[in-house]
């Protein structure tokens, strides 16, 4: 077959090397509409990236339900047995697009399933909780991650500065600093939903939530020494074992749990079960085994597929639905408002976002890049209701009423013992050498830090455990006086094999 290249309006290039000109050496003419075109197309070649997760990496897959949860759940997939196509984007949140993979960061953990009745996003991290619980607080937050507007470099005094006012994080910082704060790659490690969701099964009953995705290939982390090494050979340390798993027919597995929590018992705990800086305690919340996550394939064109991708919250099927989680409320706002200005009014349309599995029939019309017809077989069908029979609401999907009450208001939470009772047990769970390289990387992130905000972060660690603040001060103190007195281990803190 002869490829023929062409202009995009499909008239035949007939030059790919030389421009046209007025003489042998001489200047362009305009007219040459070839060039004009594929000059400015090259203009054109980058969007935005995301404010935040601008960093990532893509697979696509399958997921498979082992287990049958439809006591819980009516959404079709969970149905047992099926299998369903699974988009992922794992990335980091404060680099930007050219950030090294193995940095010190959460990574998210973004997922999303073309089941039968529409698209189902998972929008999660490698962590079950996040820094904050309201909304409000999120871009303060993220300002703090970003660089500074003089220096425009990250500014840990703005970091630890925000966190030490803000002491429902410590929980995060903790998971931050410690082992897992950088993982071998996204196949070594967990994905959660972190939010509380809910589920609601053909009864019309309702349960609290929490998605788990536990890597089957065992948890890997680097050391600070051991990422430092690695950033100095490559930057692209992810893509690169990305790509080479599968290429190797190496296939990821995560296995998905979920904890349930009956619609009623929300309230009888110590902790808020909608705060996203609290888990469900293993213990209260036994984890039910679903199914299995399996990524097989680098998608064929990493910006259509990956930087083109769409992920949000507000994106859920019929059996599956949100919570008062006030962090989520937000996020059902913000990631379709992000997408429609990174990406375009249509961004659904796109092939990384369309609905693989069911129709999308919709009345929203025009706007920049409308590629797609949708006039249901009949141009008049344009609005609703119609005497064209064009697509009408389903009432047979309804969900079942979310119960909410209270006085509107602005509800701080107040100075509160619960923000320190999770972290203390992730903090009694970690051995001595853990424990040691929790304090090292601590002062490998504060050492910049000024005395004051130093200070008013081991008060908060002093709530969480007097030897949490006592050993993070001593690697500062150590690092301060000698750079060599801070023990760094090259060993790997978790097995790879
Ligand atoms: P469990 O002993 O049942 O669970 C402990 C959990 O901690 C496991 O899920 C384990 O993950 C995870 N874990 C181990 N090391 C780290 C780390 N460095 N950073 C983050 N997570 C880690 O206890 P509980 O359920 O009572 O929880 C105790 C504490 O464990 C919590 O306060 C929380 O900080 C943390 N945790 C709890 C989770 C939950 O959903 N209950 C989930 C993750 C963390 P894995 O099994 O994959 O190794
Ligand atoms: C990306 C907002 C909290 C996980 C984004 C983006 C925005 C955003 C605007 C960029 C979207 C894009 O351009 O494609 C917010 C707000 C939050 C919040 C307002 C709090 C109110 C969280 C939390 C998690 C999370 C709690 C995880 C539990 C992610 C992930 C991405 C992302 C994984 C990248 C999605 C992708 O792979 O494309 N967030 N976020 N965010 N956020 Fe959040």
């Amino acid at each position: 077959m002869t490829h023929r290249l062409t202009t995009t309006a499909g008239a035949p290039v007939t030059s790919n090397a030389n421009s046209q000109t007025a003489g042998e050496r001489g200047p362009v003419l305009l007219q040459d509409y070839q060039l004009l075109e594929k000059l400015a197309h090259q203009n054109r070649e980058r969007i935005p990236e995301r404010v935040v997760h601008a960093k990532g990496w893509g697979l696509e897959g399958k997921f498979t339900v082992t287990h049958d949860i439809t006591q819980y759940t009516c959404a079709k997939v969970f149905k047992p047995g099926t299998t369903t196509d699974v988009l992922s984007r794992w990335s980091t949140v404060a680099g930007e697009q050219g950030a090294a993979d193995a940095e010190r960061d959460v990574r998210g953990f973004s997922l999303k399933f073309y089941t039968e009745d529409g698209n189902w996003d998972v929008v999660g991290n490698n962590t079950p909780v996040f820094f904050l619980r309201d909304a409000m607080k999120f871009p303060d937050f993220i300002r703090t991650q970003k660089r500074h507007p003089k220096t425009n470099l990250r500014s840990p005094e703005a970091m630890f500065d925000f966190w030490a006012a803000q002491p429902e994080c410590v929980h995060q910082v903790t998971i931050l600093m410690s082992d897992r704060g950088i993982p071998v790659n996204p196949m070594r490690m967990n994905g959660y939903g972190s939010h509380t969701y809910s589920l609601w099964n053909e009864k019309g009953e309702r349960y609290w939530v929490k998605f788990h995705f536990k890597t089957q290939q065992g948890h890997a982390h680097y050391t600070n020494a051991e990422a430092e090494t690695l950033i100095g050979k490559t930057r692209e340390s992810y893509q690169e074992d990305l790509v080479n798993a599968i290429g190797g027919g190496d296939f990821p597995k995560w296995t998905l749990y979920i904890q349930v929590m009956p619609e009623a018992d929300a309230g009888k705990q110590a902790y808020n079960p909608f705060d996203l800086t609290k888990v469900w305690p293993h213990g209260d919340y036994p984890l039910i085994e679903v199914g299995e996550l399996e990524m097989n394939k680098v998608p064929e064109n990493y910006f259509q597929m990956v930087e083109n991708a769409a992920f949000s919250p507000s994106n859920v099927v019929p059996g599956i639905g949100f919570s008062p989680d006030k962090m989520l409320q937000g996020r059902i706002f913000s990631y379709a408002d992000a997408h429609r200005y990174r990406l375009g009014t249509h961004y659904e349309a796109l092939p990384a976002n369309a609905p693989k599995a069911a129709t999308m029939q919709h009345y929203h019309k025009d706007g920049s890049m409308r590629f797609f017809t949708n006039d249901f077989g009949n141009p008049d069908a344009y609005y609703e209701p119609n005497q064209f029979d064009g697509p009408t609401a389903q009432p047979e999907f309804v969900e079942p009423p979310l119960r909410i009450d209270g006085d509107a208001d602005r509800y701080a939470v107040e100075d509160n013992e619960a923000d320190y009772v999770q972290p203390r047990a992730l903090f009694n769970m970690f051995d001595a050498e853990q424990k040691q390289r929790l304090f090292n990387n601590y002062a490998a992130a504060m050492g910049p830090c000024s005395d004051g905000v130093k200070e008013r972060w081991y008060a908060v660690l002093e709530r969480v455990h007097p030897d949490y603040a006592a050993g993070v001060r001593a690697a500062n103190e150590a690092q301060n006086s000698d750079v060599n007195a801070v023990p760094v281990t090259n060993e790997s803190p978790v097995p790879k094999g």
